[in-house]
């Protein structure tokens, strides 16, 4: 999926297009020269920006108009087209803008004018001086991007203990570990952005401690940084099995880059793997080792892959999936001892395996917020700007359990894109702006060539509706309680999920 580019094909714009052929609401493909460009319709105003998503390159023009806006069809990303500007993550850099003019009854597409991002806060007296975020992640980074993208002219450090400046996570269970993505696909922005955009990215960077009275973080190395305020984003750690051997140098967990790239050092020589775990990343790896032609087997505790979240009749359809591809299961069994050689399993009997990588979960990185008396629910507690207990503390992405207006309960997620929109929310509120973050959680998945969508947030369902073909790869499901939908899981039906997402914003608000 994210090498794909929307090439420019369909209608050249500049020779113009008969205004009643695009109805109101409604987008064209066509193209600008080489750039691949969407016009769309708004009552008797023409926008023209470019086709194609900042984030994986996604067609634009086959997405949703929603308002004065775009959502891509992949995952959502949301840009303004107006000025091009990427509102919403994933997508973080804007595309291009065009001018229109209407000649007659024809609309013709004129000259490329630079995106511009919109200013979302006011800036007051009380504008903070410097700012800290904790965590070189998803929401931490999108948090330090929003920020400069606002103007904010004070002071950004971040810090993270992570060896790596902040990677597209995402990848490092899917194209980048199957082989099918170069390494330089893998960090946000090249480390020429931090020295550009002024963000004192410190690497290897733990930080130990907060003072929340004084207003100053400290490191694991000694030294101090005060805040004015600051964001928490320390995100999660994969969840290590109590089992002997988990120490063993060929049994990895995946969350960092290096992680990756040990895992893929050891495939090199690896005949067969071991994965714990029938998870989205336990199966994505499972996925993408098979790319690198590796036999593996999948051992979980659960009866069907996947089956708490997206229920029995999907995970029936993604265990097959795995098994079309050549993955063995051995479900509702667990390994009881890792050694050199083999993993032993419960059950009886033993695999051989010169890989494992265990999948099993993910804990939020909480001792921080706990050291520094953050009230802590299951989670950092943040109120609807996403800010914790402590005023000028704001806290977002995996460890951040929010009001969510949708589903009316408190929730976290251990989502990318939710991370990277709360970095982003919490960026305009740590400069004042006071403003709810509302987003309907998103998430995908990518087995094989399976794209899994899924909008919404369903703990648990009464109903679950199926619409289309799961085996057909064609199909909606809404998992329903007392009659409301509460998520939507698709496979390529990407306008249902978008109208799904459009129809949740509307009703939370
Ligand atoms: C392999 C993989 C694939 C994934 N694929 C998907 C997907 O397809 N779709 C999806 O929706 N989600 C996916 N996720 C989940 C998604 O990546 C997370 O939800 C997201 O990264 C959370 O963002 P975050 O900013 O909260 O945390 P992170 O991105 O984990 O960032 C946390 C940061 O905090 C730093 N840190 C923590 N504690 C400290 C400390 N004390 N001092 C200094 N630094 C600290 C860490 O080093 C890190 O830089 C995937 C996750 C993984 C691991
Ligand atoms: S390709 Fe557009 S959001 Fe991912």
């Amino acid at each position: 999926m994210s090498d794909s580019k929307s090439e420019p094909t369909g209608l050249d714009l500049t020779q113009g297009v008969a205004i009643d052929t695009i109805e109101d609401g409604k987008m064209i493909a066509g193209h600008v020269g080489e750039d691949a460009v969407l016009l769309a319709r708004r009552g008797s105003q023409f926008l023209a920006i470019g086709a194609t998503c900042t984030h994986y390159g996604g067609p634009l023009a086959e997405g949703l108009m929603v308002d004065g806006t775009v959502r891509c069809p992949w995952h959502h990303a949301c840009f303004n087209l107006r000025t091009g500007e990427a509102l919403h993550a994933p997508a973080l850099s804007p595309v291009a803008c065009w001018s229109t003019e209407v000649r007659g009854d024809k609309v013709l597409v004129g000259e490329k004018i630079e995106s511009t991002a919109s200013r979302r806060v006011a800036r007051t007296a009380e504008m903070p001086q410097k700012i800290v975020i904790v965590g070189g992640g998803a929401a931490g980074f999108a948090a330090a991007e929003m920020l400069r993208r606002q103007q904010f002219q004070g002071s950004i450090v971040m810090l993270s203990d992570d060896d790596a400046s902040p990677v597209d996570r995402p990848n490092l269970s899917k194209d980048y570990l199957a082989g099918n993505a170069p390494e330089e696909w893998v960090p946000l922005r090249g480390d020429d952005f931090y020295a550009e955009q002024h963000i004192d990215l410190r690497l290897k960077t733990s930080v130990a401690g907060i003072d929340v009275r004084g207003r100053e973080v400290a490191l694991a190395n000694g030294n101090k940084v005060v805040y004015d305020r600051l964001l928490l984003a320390t995100g999660a750690e994969p969840v290590r099995l109590p089992s002997p051997g988990m120490d063993l140098p060929h049994v990895h967990t995946l969350r960092t880059l290096r992680d990756c790239r040990a895992i893929i050092a050891q495939a090199g020589a690896a005949r067969r793997a071991v994965v714990m775990g029938a998870s989205f990343i336990g199966l994505e790896v499972a996925a993408s080792l098979r790319a690198r032609n590796i036999e593996v087997h999948v051992v979980a505790p659960e009866k069907r892959p996947m089956e708490r979240i997206l229920g029995p009749q999907m995970g029936d359809f993604v265990r097959k999936l795995h098994e079309e591809h050549g993955v063995i299961f051995h479900l509702e069994d667990t390994a009881t001892s890792i050694d050199a050689r083999q993993v032993k399993l419960k059950a009886g009997g033993a695999i051989e395996a010169e890989l494992v990588v265990v999948g099993v979960g993910v804990r939020p990185r909480l001792t921080l917020a706990e050291k520094a008396g953050l009230a802590i629910d299951r989670g950092v507690t943040v109120n609807e700007y996403l800010e914790t207990s402590v005023p000028g503390i704001f806290a977002a992405g995996d460890i951040a359990r929010w009001p969510d207006p949708h589903s009316g309960a408190s929730i976290r997620v251990e989502h990318w894109v939710v991370a990277e929109r709360q970095g982003q929310t919490a960026a305009l509120n740590l400069l004042g702006a006071r403003e709810k973050f509302v987003a309907v959680p998103f998430f995908w998945s990518q087995h094989y060539d399976v794209p899994i969508n899924y909008v919404g947030h369903a703990e648990t369902w009464d109903e679950l509706a199926i619409d289309g073909d799961i085996a057909a790869r064609d199909c909606v499901l809404r998992y329903k309680r007392n009659g409301r939908v509460l998520a939507v899981a698709s496979i390529y039906r990407d306008a249902d999920s978008l109208m799904a997402e459009a129809a949740m914003e509307r009703e939370a608000a």
